[in-house]
């Protein structure tokens, strides 16, 4: 009810006020006959829907209705004559919008001088068309109600379309994030590797002002005069800063920015300039100061907060080389929580695994270094899932055929994720993420290796997935008794599963439990 009330209100003040300042709805006419144009035009003048008017744009052929559709996809409505340069040439308007260009946004009403020749019905229902009318109905109280009633279906559809493209967008942020993470990682010297945080939040965010990247030594609350404040990195007008300490004068305008920065131990949103704060545990601070707006959605400020997060880490790394594996697990923990953020239902699964694929591969004999790097990598075998649709990935049922081949092509994802990675651990992970879903017999995918063609620690997390998926209730199915889990993987021997891992495996129950134990899903699914 109340929404009613929202949605009279609304029109009230649109109507009022702003009718000028909204976009109109386009409305393309498309008949041979210049009367019915004149007619339409007149019916439906100073008619409007939600508050904005209706754009009249008129057309005399099929042709030149595919020619202008082809150009413009902010068309609400059609109203499509059936006979013109040929008998069914409306129809084939209709056919090529939904099948070859693809617009499945526009509505469309048919309409014919011949009254009763109406097209058969699979017409109508497989070019979505929303109405059929004979043009001796053209009345304005007819017209207004059609096209009133199809304005809102166009609405709604839209409304749909905007909220798909935001998870997409955000889908496709979370990839590059991903990528941009592994990319930082491989940069060799600070000049480099601030140029590699410039480069790639400027292609994360289309950024196209002056940036700079500084380090702050000293400065634990606020900037003093004795603090230096190096400019590693720096683009457009600021180039000349590089490897120099940025003066007074550049730095009046960002001060109380980089003060709120670094008291606040944050990123700050100015007006006309960005203030990015990366600071990992021991480093100094660093900051990404940008000179110009940025507007930012609420996923890119999510996403740009994820990726400072792994810059700072990754510049520790830089700096610290002694604790470069520390810094590559966390590293590697963070990108993980990308994939589990998304999905509803991993919760603990990338800790539970990491301990079974350590527990197995010491059990199988690999020396402590090899099962640590294993064990390190394990929580990216999905990292791939990144690229997978949320329709997919949390679907709460089974997935059909065309659900399941886009869920197949997380492992290869993965694989390209972080195949030009340097370090062991990245290395291995890119394997894992690779051959996790590989079978001993040959049965899995994406490449159907076999045997022992398949690397040792692609077979160990292929069963640590399985007992972590059965054991476990994920968004498609409920969790199962231990027995039953056991049964499964101990008959997958030799088909699923490499005989000598299910040995280490039932070896190894107790410790297996305790880590199940251990790391319980706080919130059921
Ligand atoms: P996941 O949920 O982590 O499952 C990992 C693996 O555990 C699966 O790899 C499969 O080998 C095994 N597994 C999981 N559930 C069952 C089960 O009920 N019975 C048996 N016998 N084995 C099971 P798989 O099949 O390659 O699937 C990979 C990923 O694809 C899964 O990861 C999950 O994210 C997704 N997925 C698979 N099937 C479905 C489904 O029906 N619905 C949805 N929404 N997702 C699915
Ligand atoms: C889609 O269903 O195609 C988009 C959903 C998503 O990007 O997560
Ligand atoms: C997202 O992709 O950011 C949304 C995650 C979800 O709802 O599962
Ligand atoms: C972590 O909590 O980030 C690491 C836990 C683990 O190694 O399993
Ligand atoms: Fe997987």
């Amino acid at each position: 009810m109340a929404a009613q009330d929202d949605d009279w209100l609304e029109d009230d003040t649109d109507d009022a006020g702003t009718v000028a300042q909204l976009e109109p709805w386009n409305v393309l006419v498309v008949d041979d006959e210049p009367d019915i144009h004149h007619v339409t035009r007149l019916a439906l003048t100073n008619i409007s829907f939600l508050g904005r008017p209706l754009n009249i744009l008129s057309c005399y052929s099929g042709r030149e209705a595919i020619a202008i559709l082809k150009e413009r996809h902010d068309i609400a409505l059609m109203l499509l004559d059936v006979v013109m340069e040929t008998e069914d040439a409306g129809l084939k308007v209709a056919r090529i919008i939904r099948e070859e260009l693809h617009n499945h946004c526009i509505r469309i009403i048919l309409r014919t001088g011949q009254p009763g020749v109406a097209p058969e019905r699979h017409v109508i229902e497989s070019y979505d068309i929303n109405d059929y009318k004979a043009k001796t109905e053209l009345t304005r109280d007819k017209l207004y109600t059609a096209v009133l009633g199809t304005l809102r279906s166009y609405n709604d559809i839209m409304t749909i379309e905007h909220q798909r493209r935001i998870l997409e967008a955000n889908r496709r942020g979370l990839i590059k994030v991903v990528e941009a993470s592994t990319t930082i990682f491989r940069q060799q010297s600070i000049q480099q590797f601030a140029q590699g945080v410039l480069e790639q939040l400027q292609a994360l965010l289309f950024f196209e002002q002056e940036a700079l990247f500084v380090v702050v030594n000293g400065g634990m609350t606020a900037l003093t005069h004795d603090d230096k404040v190096k400019v590693m990195y720096a683009t457009g007008g600021y180039q000349n800063y590089c490897g120099k300490e940025l003066d007074d004068a550049a730095l009046l305008r960002f001060k109380p920015s980089i003060d709120e920065a670094i008291a606040g131990k944050r990123t700050v949103y100015a007006p006309d300039h960005f203030v990015g704060f990366f600071q990992a545990p021991h480093g100094p601070v660093n900051l990404l100061i940008i000179d110009g707006p940025v507007a930012l959605s609420h996923p890119d400020a999510d996403l740009i907060e994820l990726f400072c997060k792994n810059v700072a880490i990754a510049y520790e790394n830089l700096m610290l080389t002694k604790e470069i594996e520390d810094t590559q697990r966390s590293i590697i923990y963070q990108l993980s929580e990308v994939v589990e953020s998304r999905s509803t239902d991993t919760g603990k699964h990338i800790h539970r695994m990491a301990e079974f694929a350590y527990v197995l591969a010491r059990e199988l004999g690999l020396d402590e270094q090899e099962a640590q790097i294993i064990k390190a990598a394990s929580p990216l075998h999905d990292i791939g899932k990144v690229g997978i649709p949320d329709r997919v990935l949390n679907k709460p049922g089974r997935l059909d055929e065309e659900e399941r081949k886009i869920m197949d092509t997380h492992a290869e994802l993965g694989y390209r994720m972080l195949k030009d990675a340097k370090p062991r651990i990245l290395r291995m992970a890119a394997t894992i993420a690779h051959e996790h879903h590989e079978k001993w017999d040959g049965s899995g995918y994406p490449r159907g290796l076999k045997g022992e063609d398949i690397h040792i620690a692609g077979r160990i997390i292929a069963l640590a997935d399985v007992f972590d998926a059965l054991t476990h209730a994920r968004c498609y199915k409920p969790a199962w008794p231990p027995a039953d889990v056991i049964k499964t993987i101990d008959e997958g021997s030799g088909t699923h599963f490499d005989p000598r891992v299910v040995e280490a495996f039932l070896r190894s129950l107790p410790a297996f439990e305790a880590i199940v134990e251990q790391y319980q899903d706080s919130d059921p699914v």
